[in-house]
């Protein structure tokens, strides 16, 4: 069976069937999977039984694996998985559950807001594929809104005004709006703010984009509230049902989403199931504007 891809939305996602990612895959396989990644933004297969060792040797196929250094408050020997996967799951180092009051499954609630993944980076995030080990039943579904639909619907004035608008993105600022904010100096030196550009033009296609994140926290030369009061604006105009899906998990899922042009969360579920998800992370090339100098 060759490969297919099949709309679950017109322009924004697409289901992928005919192919097994676990073993090597052609060329060609990449360019019809980067076609569609470029034609929709999120991808959707199923059945895909990975190791961790198969889900970096796909994911490499698309770019460099980007390390989670610098990503999470979990210090390097409390990780479950090897560096280059993002543990999303909702377990300790012995598999079972966090606590609900754990210090890492707190900053994990992050995930539930809006967010791009690694905008917090200087060089963010390209694509992330992200693979269910052990999927809940009820809730703990991944949500994906359109950023290129989102850009196309704002007004003109709008658009003008954001065209050259810079935002400052911080983990601190993701977790603060939770009330997330017991930091230590080191987590707090770690997280420090980078810039990205608001709109992004996507490098193959030429679309320009809404890049929001719940880690955005500033605009400079913005008053704080004016620009958070904003960036909720963009964020509520940009997550409307028109540019909406949400993906309900079956065991050994498999989504790759492209995270210059999508917005995602995870839904709330019920801590005492095991949800084990596993993301590699593709970097992306380069920043999307200058970093001031530190
Ligand atoms: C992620 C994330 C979504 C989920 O993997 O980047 O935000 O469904 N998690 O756990
Ligand atoms: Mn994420």
């Amino acid at each position: 069976m060759s490969l297919s891809i099949r709309p679950l939305t017109p322009n924004f996602v697409g289901e992928v069937s005919g192919i097994d990612l676990t073993q090597p895959v052609t060329r060609e396989q990449v360019a019809a999977i980067e076609a569609g990644m470029d034609r929709y933004a999120v991808l959707v297969y199923h059945d895909q039984r990975f190791t961790d060792e198969q889900q970096k040797a796909f994911s490499q196929n698309f770019g460099a694996l980007e390390h989670t250094a610098g990503g999470n408050i979990v210090k390097p020997q409390e990780k479950r998985l090897d560096p280059y996967m993002a543990d999303v799951s909702n377990l300790g180092i012995d598999h079972k559950p966090l606590a609900r009051d754990d210090r890492k499954r707190m900053f994990n609630l992050g995930n539930q807001l809006w967010h791009s993944d690694s905008s917090f980076r200087a060089v963010p995030a390209k694509y992330s594929l992200l693979s269910g080990r052990i999927t809940v039943g009820k809730g703990g579904q991944t949500q994906f809104c359109d950023m290129r639909a989102a850009y196309d619907a704002l007004d003109g004035a709008t658009k003008t005004e954001i065209e050259d608008l810079i935002c400052e993105h911080s983990l601190i600022y993701s977790r603060g709006l939770l009330g997330f904010d017991d930091l230590t100096s080191e987590e707090l030196a770690m997280f420090r703010p980078v810039r990205q550009k608001l709109v992004r033009v996507h490098p193959v296609t030429g679309r320009k984009s809404l890049y929001l994140s719940s880690h955005a926290g500033k605009i400079p030369g913005w008053p704080v509230p004016e620009a958070r009061a904003f960036l909720r604006d963009l964020t509520e105009h940009a997550t409307q049902p028109q540019f909406f899906y949400s993906h309900s998990w079956q065991q050994y899922d498999f989504v790759m989403w492209d995270n210059r042009t999508t917005l995602h969360r995870v839904t709330r579920f019920d801590n005492n199931q095991i949800r084990d998800m596993r993301r590699t992370t593709i970097a992306g090339d380069s920043e999307t504007v200058a970093q001031l100098a530190a």
